[in-house]
């Protein structure tokens, strides 16, 4: 380096402050990379506070989790935190505190307790109105007399945890009247999206997770609840067998583990309100497809990234795919933790694996629109025993499907099917075993 001529071209901090504000978040997606933070740093409890007041309205995302010390909070504070990550750590870049905030408001404090028995606090805000005035990459002492300020310490006093502030939300409120009610209302509903998104990507967490505490989170005083994509609860959603492949990245081999389920129709669900409420919010059709989840936060579903088309008949088939953050460059996560690219050979790997789940919830999607099309029995004289029977032996026709299926005997079934189809058409047809 000393040989050669060199310059200095630091960013300039006003112009790249302003630019990494636009990196693809909106509200509730940039509420959950802060809660990353509070989950990587083993809170149990987080509460989030979304609230009106005109120009002064805020947002709190409060954690009793480990906490920083004053030297960690300002080094949480630069763009590019310096530290090591250990695996199943939900950060990776150094950025999402201050990008995820940032994309929202216009400043970002931060308050925090390290320390179980003193209960000492510290906080720090980084300003962009001042970063854009100085042109300097700077964090401020803030006020104690903001008042936000002084409820986080408040919040403080029973333990170690973060408060994490947003004011100034001005790419959240109107520029005209954000005292008025227009505003007031798009507060309360970004305060239930965000309660729905927190319930979708952090739903393993809610559930619990062996080996951590189970964790809470709250929006405006509600609990989150957890919306487990694959119905596991309903006692006729079916899982396939599980299946384990290795994938390589440069420096080591990672697992991927594919769950598949197929979930139950409409008429099978136990009752109506579930089946609204797997639904989602793509809807059944855009809610088929692969879960992707890395360290077990969920961060892409829907679609079958470019293995299949998403289709009506395969609306029920939905499966997860884990990974660890050992394979993090394999899977490019970006930087909002919304998106990643399946590798090409995770991709091939796992395809024939997909296309059979796609089999079955075709399947079990035919045979309730044949229930639905159907003229209803009563009126053709069909006895109520008569028709049980027809339906317990589809049921028993499925059930064959998916023991081929789990058993790795798929194609030696379609063999099975094709000759009881030829030798024994009454039997196929009672078994549903007719349309394929
Ligand atoms: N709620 C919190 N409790 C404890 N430490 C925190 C909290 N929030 C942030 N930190 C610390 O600040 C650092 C910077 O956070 P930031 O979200 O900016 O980046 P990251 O989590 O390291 O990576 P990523 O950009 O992938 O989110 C974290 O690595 C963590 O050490
Ligand atoms: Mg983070």
């Amino acid at each position: 380096m000393a040989e050669r001529t060199w310059y200095d071209v630091s960013p300039s901090a006003a112009r790249l402050t302003g630019s990494l504000r636009d990196i693809g978040y909106d509200f509730p997606t940039a509420v959950a990379d802060v809660v990353d933070n509070s989950v990587a740093a083993g809170a149990t409890r987080v509460e989030i506070l979304i609230e009106h007041d005109g120009t002064d309205s805020r947002v709190f995302i409060a954690d009793d989790g480990g906490g920083m010390s004053p030297p960690a909070l300002l080094e949480a504070l630069r763009f590019g935190t310096r530290r090591d990550y250990g695996r199943g750590e939900l950060g990776r870049y150094g950025l999402g505190l201050k990008t995820a905030s940032l994309s929202q408001c216009r400043v970002l404090t931060v308050v925090s307790r390290s320390s179980k028995s003193v209960v000492r606090t510290c906080a720090r805000a980084l300003d962009l109105d001042l970063i854009e005035e100085w042109d300097q990459w700077v964090i401020v002492d803030p006020s104690n007399a903001v008042p936000a300020v002084a409820r986080a310490r408040q919040w403080l006093a029973e333990g170690t945890g973060t408060v994490v502030i947003w004011q100034l939300l001005d790419r959240v409120l109107p520029e005209k009247r954000p005292e008025g009610g227009w505003a007031r209302r798009r507060l309360e509903a970004l305060a239930a999206r965000t309660a729905d998104h927190l319930g979708i990507v952090f739903h393993r967490f809610l559930e619990g997770i062996d080996g951590r505490p189970q964790l809470v989170i709250t929006v405006n005083g509600q609990k989150v609840q957890p919306w487990d994509p694959f119905a596991r609860q309903e006692p006729a959603t079916v899982e396939l067998s599980m299946q384990r492949f290795e994938i390589e990245s440069t420096d080591n081999v990672g697992q991927v583990t594919l769950r598949r389920f197929v979930l139950p129709p409409r008429d099978r669900f136990s009752d109506p309100d579930g089946f609204e409420r797997l639904s989602g919010p793509l809807n059944w059709n855009r809610q088929q497809g692969l879960y992707v989840y890395r360290a077990n936060r969920l961060v892409q579903w829907g679609g079958w990234s470019g293995i299949r088309g998403i289709d009506e008949h395969t609306k029920l088939a939905r499966a997860a795919l884990e990974f660890d953050t050992d394979l993090d460059s394999v899977f490019n996560i970006n930087v909002a933790k919304m998106r990643v690219i399946l590798p090409a050979q995770l991709r091939q790997l796992i395809e024939p694996s997909v296309n059979e789940l796609c089999v079955l919830a075709d399947d079990a999607y035919r045979k309730t629109s044949r229930r639905e099309t159907l003229p209803v029995p009563k009126d053709l004289g069909v006895p109520a025993e008569v028709r049980a029977v027809s339906q317990a032996a589809a049921t028993a026709g499925l059930a064959l499907r998916m023991a081929a299926m789990h058993t790795d005997q798929w194609s030696a079934w379609e063999q099975i099917e094709a000759v009881l189809r030829q030798q024994s058409p009454e039997v196929a047809e009672l078994l549903g075993l007719d349309a394929v």
